[in-house]
């Protein structure tokens, strides 16, 4: 039995990091850790702009022989309906770019869904019968959007839902066209891991940088659990950490009971 206040209790793990940068180590230490821990690790990976910074991380640690992604097996979140592998704006490319192309996974295990499949729905279908077959996820890396999506999950997402298309939201659109030459060519469909399949994995790891993300990410952590905020589904998780910068954390009503529980590394050796 855990004694009061074990770390090991059940619990999503609030950690906030003065800076970007030491929350991006502390991701990319805790990814490390576990593929150190256990080389074939299925790790679900995520895009986006905060995953970049997380992805530069490990491909350093990497050149200086601290992690291999040799045995690993990865699945990609989500996809853009529409577009081939081969796409600049896809998320296939987005990973080959910013990690695949740098590290030694083996591009064999490294799994995304096909946005170009001839039925999306039929590929929707393979992808989470392959996940399953892979055991499902040990370890999955989240974003979070700012409308409180996780993956391409949007609000009214069922909480049990598997791999499927979703239609996106505008505010979704809106946030991602800094990716597209033109804002109209944002697609308006993804395939997207459900957050049943994202509840399935042993360990999940969410990272929330930056002002504008402070009032979502109130809402995941404190607010009530509904497919309003899908990432509020995280709270029924036994192994969730969130990682969070200073501005990220700015609107959490219990900051100072989560600083309480897991003191900052930077401010406890200082
Ligand atoms: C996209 C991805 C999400 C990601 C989100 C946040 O919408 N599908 O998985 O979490 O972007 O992105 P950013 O880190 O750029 O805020």
């Amino acid at each position: 039995m855990s004694s009061p206040g074990s770390l090991s209790e059940p619990a999503m793990k609030i950690l906030i990091h003065q800076t970007r940068a030491l929350a991006t180590d502390c991701a990319a230490s805790l990814i490390a850790a576990r593929l150190n821990r256990q080389p074939d690790t299925v790790l679900g990976l995520a895009t986006g702009g905060t995953m970049e910074m997380v992805y530069a991380d490990l491909i350093a640690r990497h050149r200086a022989g601290k992690v291999s992604f040799a045995q690993a097996t990865s699945f990609n979140l989500d996809e853009y309906v529409g577009l081939a592998g081969t796409h600049r704006c896809s998320y296939r490319h987005y990973m080959r770019e910013k990690l695949f192309d740098h590290v030694d996974m083996d591009p064999a295990r490294a799994f995304l869904p096909q946005g170009d499949a001839p039925d999306a729905e039929v590929e929707a279908a393979r992808y989470e019968a392959a996940i399953a077959a892979a055991g499902d996820i040990g370890l999955q890396l989240l974003g979070l959007g700012l409308n409180g999506h996780i993956g391409f999950n949007e609000p009214t997402s069922s909480l049990s839902s598997l791999t499927r298309i979703k239609t996106l939201t505008r505010s979704t659109r809106e946030a991602n066209a800094r990716f597209f030459d033109d804002p109209k060519d944002v697609p308006r469909l993804a395939i997207t891991m459900g957050i049943g399949t994202i509840l399935r994995a042993q360990e999940v790891v969410l990272l929330a940088y930056g002002a504008e993300k402070a009032d979502v990410v109130a809402r995941m952590i404190e607010g009530p659990v509904a497919a309003a905020c899908p990432a509020s589904a995280l709270q029924m998780h036994r192994k969730v950490t969130i990682v969070l910068d200073e501005a990220a954390a700015s609107a959490l009503e219990l900051r100072d009971y989560y600083e309480q529980v897991h003191p900052r590394v930077e401010n406890a050796s200082s």
